[in-house]
């Protein structure tokens, strides 16, 4: 805080005027000095000897001269409030211009980033860290939801063995602050960096959740943070976090859409290369969620889950050769044990990515049935997934009344109308089906709501 200039101050004509009115009402004459005796106010009449110091900010920044102890006591209150005014005044006008300061730089953030780019977010904020407070290093670490590996942004690798030390060390630090003496710190276990500051980046409107990652800023020199500092760090940190949490948000999205996108494509190019199961995923899937708007408890995102599974139950069968997958006549019995290897492949095909998560268990537990006669696991009643009891049977339907390359007419089955393969299938609720699921699919029959 700059000193107060008891000068200026009683310049002001207003203060001017209040001395003056104070001086006459009490009909006496007084004087005021700085504290290198020149004289602000009045005049020194050298009978002046008996004085009173003038404070501003706890500090005697000058005196009160007069002839009388009694009047000058009240000259130097009066004079004692009027620069304790003035001094809060300007602490609150500077606190006033802080947070206008604070709020420009916020703004100016959101205005310069592209919100949906993670590298340019954290180095806008590494930037403005780094043109507002003295540091050597400037870091943006965010904490890898899966594997838990924190990863530098926007460099990557580039950051210091150092620093990424420091990093692990403070992945456990909850609320932001400084650490002055970092050396003595026990949590730090450093001798490269003498101060630092810390604030944990967190997801949008969760301040309990864990931290998605978090910044910091160091020095090597003594040059200690001051609370100003942490105030303007923890300011943009925050700021910068919910765009962040946005942007990874926005990126996982992406990232979904053209996963799923793909693996659908995978299907299309599948079907495309067995001909007589074209629309065969398209049909389940709608079978699958008819059967589901009559059963209870599916909600709307498990219905998202079920289409996509319903969908992508097949996808295993790329891994089945041309030479099976499109015989013309009834496969061997190798051939067929090839055939039921595709939910494994299926799953195989989905597990490692974590958008599939979900319905992996639709896709592989497709071809069980309910008594347990099924593949590939031979599981049992409700031990089977839902998803793929659901799909079970809607793909025995579409199948039934679909030509398939290994049951097809001329192999002495026939293709069924749905009313006669609604009859079939029924028969099966309990062995080869879940009987709620029938029940289901039943109640959607008879209410038209399935249709090839
Ligand atoms: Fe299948
Ligand atoms: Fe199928």
């Amino acid at each position: 805080m700059t000193a107060f200039n008891l000068k200026k101050f009683i310049k002001d004509k207003e203060v001017k005027d209040l001395l003056a009115g104070l001086a006459t009402s009490m009909d006496e004459d007084f004087c005021v000095k700085d504290n290198d005796n020149e004289i602000l106010y009045g005049t020194d009449g050298g009978d002046m000897t008996n004085r009173l110091p003038v404070t501003a900010n706890g500090e005697t920044v000058g005196l009160v001269y007069g002839r009388n102890d009694k009047e000058i006591a009240v000259m130097a209150t009066c004079l004692n409030h009027l620069t304790g005014a003035e001094t809060l005044i300007r602490a609150q006008t500077a606190a006033r211009q802080a947070a206008w300061n604070e709020l420009t730089t916020i703004y100016d953030f959101v205005e310069q980033v592209n919100a949906f780019d993670i590298q340019q977010i954290a180095d806008l904020l590494i930037r403005k860290v780094s043109g507002k407070i003295e540091a050597d290093n400037v870091s943006v670490i965010l904490i890898n939801e899966k594997t838990g590996k924190l990863e530098f942004i926007p460099d990557g690798n580039g950051a210091a063995m150092s620093i990424t030390a420091i990093a692990e060390s403070l992945r456990s630090f909850g609320n932001a602050e400084i650490i002055n003496d970092c050396r003595s710190d026990s949590r730090l276990a450093t001798d490269s960096i003498s101060s630092l500051i810390y604030a944990p980046i967190k997801a949008k409107g969760n301040n309990n959740a864990k931290p998605i990652g978090f910044a910091f800023a160091s020095t090597t020199d003594t040059h200690p943070f001051s609370a100003a500092d942490l105030d303007f760090f923890r300011t943009l940190v925050s700021q910068a976090a919910s765009i962040i949490d946005n942007a990874i948000l926005h990126k996982n999205t992406v990232r979904k859409k053209a996963v799923i996108d793909m693996a659908k494509t995978l299907v299309a190019t599948l079907e495309k290369r067995d001909l007589y199961t074209a629309g065969h995923s398209r049909r389940v899937k709608k079978y699958s969620l008819a059967i589901a708007d009559y059963l209870k408890d599916i909600n709307t995102e498990d219905k998202d889950r079920l289409a996509l599974a319903a969908e992508l139950h097949d996808i295993g069968k790329v891994g089945v050769r041309d030479k099976v997958l499109l015989k013309p006549f009834k496969p061997t019995e190798d051939e067929w044990n090839e055939i039921k290897l595709h939910p494994i492949y299926g799953e195989e095909i989905l597990t490692h990515i974590d958008e599939f998560e979900d319905v992996i268990k639709g896709v592989k537990y497709h071809h069980e049935h309910f008594d347990g006669s099924g593949y590939p696991d031979k599981l049992k009643g409700s031990n089977i997934d839902l998803f793929a009891r659901i799909i079970a049977f809607a793909d025995a339907f579409d199948a039934i009344t679909t030509e398939r390359p290994y049951e097809r007419p001329f192999d002495g089955k026939k293709v069924l109308s749905p009313d006669d393969a609604f009859e079939r299938l029924k028969k099966d609720a309990g062995t080869h089906f879940d009987p709620e699921v029938v029940a289901a699919f039943t109640k959607a029959f008879t209410d038209g709501k399935i249709t090839a």
